[in-house]
């Protein structure tokens, strides 16, 4: 299980040394990736335009552009909606970027009350994501959202 309250306190440690959302993102995806158990990827999609480009993540290389309301990350940003998808596979028009991935969650960031970017998380374990972790994740982001 994941604690959540040392991420967050670890994450605004990381957060007081700069205000770059670059290095902010890099990091928090790095502190996600080896926070979390069962992950195989963790990172940022940033909007530009009409689409959402890849930014900071660990994991295996992914898709660079996923147009509004595409995907899970689409999905999330066109609707302003936290996605919880146990399983990706019965999600409608899922973009599998790496095929290990089974489960996934993805949580909006805003900026000006504005979708600015999206974190999504994926792992191979079904079923891999809780409540637990959209409460956790939801309030990790409210942090970065402080921040950004
Ligand atoms: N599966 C995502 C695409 C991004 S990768 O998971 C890194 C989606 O359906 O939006």
């Amino acid at each position: 299980m994941t604690d959540y309250n040392l991420m967050i306190r670890q994450f605004r440690e990381l957060a007081k040394d700069t205000s770059d959302p670059v290095s902010i993102m890099a990091n928090t995806s790095a502190l996600i990736f080896y926070s979390m158990s069962d992950l195989n990827w963790a990172g940022f999609y940033v909007v530009r335009g009409d689409e959402l480009l890849v930014g900071p993540f660990q994991g295996k290389v992914a898709c660079a552009v996923i147009k509004k309301g595409r995907g899970v990350c689409g999905t999330a940003w066109e609707k302003d909606e936290l996605q919880l998808v146990p399983d990706v596979h019965a999600f409608p028009g899922h973009i599998a970027c790496d095929c290990d991935s089974n489960s996934e969650i993805v949580v909006p960031i805003h900026h000006d009350s504005k979708v600015c970017a999206v974190l999504d998380i994926d792992s191979p374990v079904p079923g891999r994501f809780t409540e637990e972790d959209a409460t956790g994740l939801s309030e990790l982001v409210r942090a970065l959202e402080e921040v950004l």
